[in-house]
């Protein structure tokens, strides 16, 4: 929405959200407290904040006013009931639904931002026209490719931007047009994809998924490389430099987080399952089972390095964060990695130059209530230390485990963590961050992922 309003000075934009503290952040004079660390947001806020660009928590004012909608809501995993674990939850959506319905005195064009299970429009149409006030409504679906750590580039440099919509009625078309015009201020026409509402809603939760694959397909080879001798690196350059494939998304890593993907393809494993397709169900669940186990093997990986303890040892994690260049912790695979250390009572230190202790704190407490992970809130206490330093962080440390590839981290002056370090001395590599022969050079015995 802030690079709507940045590149549309003439359309008014306001965020609003219920929670109170979160717009006040956003409202913050002091633009190194947004909410969201971005690379470029707070440059495209200051550009366009109190210009055009509005946040508030007064819902209500916000849909009267508008012309166009945007539900943006959280879609997350249901964690109750029917569906539990898979389906999309989808009640933020739906109250959204009801208060439009409730509020809005004339037409609107409502869009699904949020990345919904297929024929959710359908759901969103049945509230409206049931509960509404008699207005008429247009629903779009517009979902949102950016990737977190490049979002801002991703919006000012889209591949596309897909809108599904009702092309049979003009007043679908129109709303389709509207929407349209609105990424045509700073997008080539041609990337601007229109097509029906389903095929819209699937093909988020399908390009999710592919991407996801490949980082799954990639990780499955590293534990073969890891058998074999063969160099996980070597063989995805040589499979990527075939145009057919292609060279991204092939980086053998710790496994895949963030918000979307697992959550996605759980969505798509269970409308699938829902419809009776068992095998397709089966298929895209496997994407989730191996970065599972990417996951834990990583984690194991340490363990029996580490002579088959870590109890008693510290552990010294370069990054929490589930990517570089975003604050973002949901479903990185730190904390799993970390969860599966102080099982076996390992001190965890950690540094992250984005995330706050607070944030790793509540993310491990996320864990304790998960059945395949047992440890409890006093171990979190005792065994998480935080560090706003990384040479303190890996102080006589038994080893590094590298979970985020933030780019301060190759500027480090590896000769003096590894001279602090207790000896041998590891470093476990789940996202190559380090030149390899650097760190062999000054007598760390490296892991890394595929080798
Ligand atoms: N984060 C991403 O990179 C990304 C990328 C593409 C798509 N998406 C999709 O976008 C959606 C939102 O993701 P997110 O990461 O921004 O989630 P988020 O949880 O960070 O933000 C959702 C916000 O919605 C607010 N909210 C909930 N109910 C509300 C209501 N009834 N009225 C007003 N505000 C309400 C919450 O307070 C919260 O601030 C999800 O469906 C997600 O799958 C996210």
């Amino acid at each position: 929405m802030a690079v709507i309003a940045q590149k549309c000075p003439k359309i008014k934009v306001t965020v609003v959200d219920i929670n109170p503290k979160r717009i006040a952040d956003w409202n913050d004079e002091d633009l190194d407290k947004l909410p969201i660390y971005e690379p470029g947001l707070k440059e495209v806020v200051a550009e366009a904040r109190g210009r055009n660009l509005f946040f508030s928590t007064d819902v209500d004012a916000a849909i009267k006013e508008a012309q166009m909608i945007f539900i943006s809501v959280n879609t997350p995993t249901k964690t109750y009931g029917k569906g539990k674990g898979m389906a999309a939850d989808l009640k933020y959506v739906e109250l959204c639904a009801r208060q439009i319905a409730a509020v809005a005195t004339d037409d609107k064009i409502v869009v699904e931002k949020s990345t919904l299970p297929v024929r959710t429009a359908q759901a969103i149409r049945s509230i409206l026209d049931n509960v509404g006030n008699g207005v008429k409504y247009q629903i779009l679906s517009n979902p949102e490719f950016l990737a977190e750590g490049t979002a801002i580039d991703d919006l000012h440099n889209a591949d596309r931007v897909l809108i599904g919509g009702d092309h049979h009625t003009s007043e679908g078309q129109a709303a389709m047009d509207a929407l349209a015009n609105i990424y045509a201020h700073w997008l080539p026409k041609e990337r601007i994809l229109q097509t029906n509402v389903w095929s819209s809603e699937l093909s988020k939760l399908t390009a999710n998924a592919f991407l996801a694959q490949r980082v799954s397909s990639i990780n499955a080879l590293s534990a073969l490389c890891e058998k074999t001798g063969a160099d996980v690196e070597e063989v995805a350059r040589a499979i990527g430099s075939d145009s057919r494939i292609g060279p991204k998304f092939l980086k053998a890593s710790v496994g895949f987080g963030g918000s979307c993907f697992q959550k996605d393809i759980l969505n798509l494993v269970y409308i699938c399952r829902s419809l009776g397709l068992q095998e397709v169900a089966d298929y895209w669940e496997q994407v989730i089972i191996m970065n599972d186990y990417q996951k834990r093997r990583f984690a194991e990986n340490i363990i029996s390095t580490l002579y088959n303890t870590v109890s008693g040892k510290k552990i010294a994690f370069l990054g929490w964060a589930f990517k570089k260049d975003t604050n973002d912790t949901r479903e990185t695979a730190a904390m799993y990695v970390a969860s599966i250390l102080m099982e076996d009572n390992a001190e965890i230190h950690i540094y992250d130059p984005k995330v706050t202790k607070q944030q790793m704190i509540s993310d491990l407490e996320y864990l304790t209530a998960s059945q395949h992970h047992s440890i409890t809130t006093s171990q979190i206490k005792e065994q998480l230390h935080v560090h706003s330093d990384p040479y303190l962080a890996t102080e006589n440390a038994h080893s590094i485990a590298l979970l985020t590839e933030w780019d301060e981290f190759k500027t480090y002056d590896w000769q003096l963590i590894y001279d602090e370090m207790m000896k041998p001395a590891f470093v476990f590599d789940g996202r190559n961050i380090l030149n390899a022969k650097e760190l062999k050079a000054i007598g760390f015995k490296l892991y890394q992922i595929g080798k």
